[in-house]
């Protein structure tokens, strides 16, 4: 018989019969690094169909790919010039139509990329904001303001871009003459569009039903919460940085350090306003367009990339009538401490309940140093801001020991589980890139401090004895591969029951049949300051019980249970340091 749920565990299990967004594994597909088709060195969508069946086998339930439509690529396609076609560089809207048709043809569902907050600065909307003018309609779809200063020479206020320097660029109007500004959170290159325009949130509930109207399932939503920003563009001296407070950021502009420790640091005037809120209610109803049943099978989902202060705050962006999902970057932060994971596995579920949301788990994406890396440097270590030749080398042994504990865990846990492409081979950052092959604009804007976000991109290893490790046909890779990749090729681990290829498999295939993502959990006691034990059960089912050992004594396991997947090898039937087990 099972065990009825304890009314103070910090989640009670839901129906099996809860839609798919609820306990979904969504794998990241980053697609400039992931397979490259055509041979220019560069992913592209053929790529990524063609690696659709390794997909089904690994056992995802969706993929999300990163942005692939015309851009100049000054953001890695985070600048969008065009939000309704796909650029040269990864293929036609007819090998989108092809991706998102054999996905579905193997059971996957398909999240496509949505980067509302700014445009790119060759988009229409922005070259005709340039030739018309001020005061004009065109300028009024961004956020452009006179500069301060006797002859509007200073920017309008002193806000700073998340990537360093100046959030605001001075135009030169059509007569040659120096003119207003606009803003630009991120790079100059991606003017802010302006929220409070009703021509803007137009604009975007047309390309939701787009890419709806192609059969998406969903959208990955960027800076989700900076569309609205506070009425009269307030000063503020504090640079929320994407990678995490690296002290001075060494631009003359720069000013205050960047924080990505939002828990300590109050959110500036361009974040997280109550009006964005709005804004998702109205995509809400136009993804239920198109789902006039209510299937649940049928959902299509929008998933907030909120970098907030607390789960509390994220929490309020998948309310009832908003999105489903946001991503739990808590998670992500975490150090890897018992108690620490304790709280912020407690934290997020107590949070999205409250709200009636799936809590989400996430340890790598394109924005961070993978896991497999970050965890190989000494614990408690901030957060690095990419890693390069002259930094602190991870130990990458360690490090990937404890990625492989780190999702196994992960894994065991109800919700929804993302997977960041190449994390399932237990890749490490590039952590020693030339600094001149660095692409990453705040590598640039803050004149190399921030080392960015290349190393974490690096394109995939498929093949162990091919050229650029079978990620095209020939030798070209828009990063180099650091010669670590090849052992971790995917063919070499292919069949290889201790490979990390082969652990992905089995946690997401056990996942499934054990249905942890609907499971309530229930903590159990006793195993000491250094350990984490947990059951996960589903309302008639047979629980897992799940235990991670991050202190240095090997661990006894209980007697009667079977062991159905380990991160690491047992000693003598024991659990040692840094090693997840799943037991029934
Ligand atoms: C978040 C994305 O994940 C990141 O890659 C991008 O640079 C910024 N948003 C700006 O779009």
């Amino acid at each position: 018989m099972p065990e009825p749920p304890d009314p103070a565990d910090p989640h009670q299990p839901i129906p099996h019969s809860a839609p798919w967004w609820r306990h979904a594994v969504i794998y990241q597909v980053y697609p400039r690094s992931f397979a490259d088709a055509d041979g220019d060195g560069i992913g592209d969508l053929p790529g990524v169909t063609s690696r659709l069946p390794y997909l089904a086998d690994l056992g995802v339930d969706a993929v999300w790919l990163s942005p692939f439509y015309v851009s100049p690529m000054a953001d890695a396609g985070y600048d969008v010039a065009d939000y309704r076609d796909v650029d040269p560089l990864f293929g036609t809207l007819a090998d989108a139509d092809e991706l998102i048709a054999r996905a579905h043809e193997l059971g996957i569902r398909v999240l496509v990329d949505l980067v509302p907050n700014h445009t790119s600065d060759e988009h229409a909307w922005f070259r005709e904001a340039l030739a018309a003018g001020p005061g004009s309609r065109e300028r009024a779809r961004y956020v452009f303001r006179d500069g301060s200063g006797p002859d509007g020479s200073e920017p309008p206020n002193n806000w700073k871009s998340v990537f360093g320097g100046l959030a605001w660029t001075r135009v030169q109007e059509a007569d040659g003459s120096p003119g207003q500004w606009y803003l630009h959170l991120f790079d100059d290159k991606q003017p802010d569009l302006d929220w409070r325009n009703p021509e803007v949130v137009e604009e975007f509930h047309d390309v939701l039903r787009f890419w709806l109207d192609r059969g998406v399932d969903g959208f990955r939503v960027d800076v989700a919460h900076s569309l609205v920003k506070a009425e009269g563009l307030p000063d503020w001296t504090v640079r929320t940085g994407m990678l995490g407070d690296q002290g001075e950021d060494g631009t003359e502009d720069a000013g205050e350090p960047a924080t990505t420790d939002p828990r300590t640091k109050e959110l500036g005037p361009m974040w997280d306003q109550e009006e964005v809120h709005e804004i998702y209610r109205g995509w809400r109803r136009v993804l239920e367009e198109y789902n006039p049943s209510g299937d649940p099978d049928q959902d299509r989902i929008l998933c907030a990339e909120a970098w907030l202060p607390s789960q509390e705050r994220t929490m309020r962006y998948v309310r009832p009538d908003e999105m489903h999902q946001a991503f739990n970057f808590q998670f992500l932060e975490m150090s890897w401490r018992a108690e620490d994971v304790r709280e912020v596995v407690d934290t997020s579920l107590r949070a999205a309940d409250e709200v009636g949301a799936p809590t989400t788990w996430v340890l790598s994406n394109h924005d961070v140093v993978r896991h497999a890396s970050r965890l190989g440097l000494p614990v408690g270590s901030p957060r690095p801001n990419g890693i390069g030749a002259g930094s602190e080398q991870p130990n990458p042994v360690l490090g990937l020991r404890r990625a492989r504990a780190a999702t196994t865990l992960m894994m065991a846990l109800p919700g929804s589980a993302y997977v960041y492409n190449g994390e399932e081979l237990g890749l490490p950052d590039h952590t020693a890139l030339p600094d001149r092959l660095r692409q990453d604009p705040a590598f640039h804007r803050t004149a190399g401090v921030e080392l960015g976000r290349d190393g974490c991109r690096v394109p995939l290893p498929w093949v162990a004895d091919e050229p650029s490790y079978g990620f095209g046909p020939g030798p070209r890779s828009w990063l180099p591969q650091p010669l670590l990749y090849g052992p971790l090729a995917a063919d070499r681990q292919e069949g290889v029951s201790s490979s990390t290829l082969e652990l992905y498999r089995t946690l997401l295939r056990l996942r499934r049949e054990h249905d942890l993502g609907v499971g309530g959990l229930h903590w159990e006691g006793g195993w000491g300051p250094d350990v984490l034990a947990f059951r996960n059960a589903r309302e008639d089912g047979r629980p897992v019980t799940v235990v991670a050992n991050l202190g240095e004594d090997l661990l006894d396991l209980p007697e009667g249970l079977e062991v159905l997947v380990a991160s690491g090898r047992l000693e003598d039937g024991r659990l040692p340091q840094d090693t997840t087990v799943w037991l029934a």
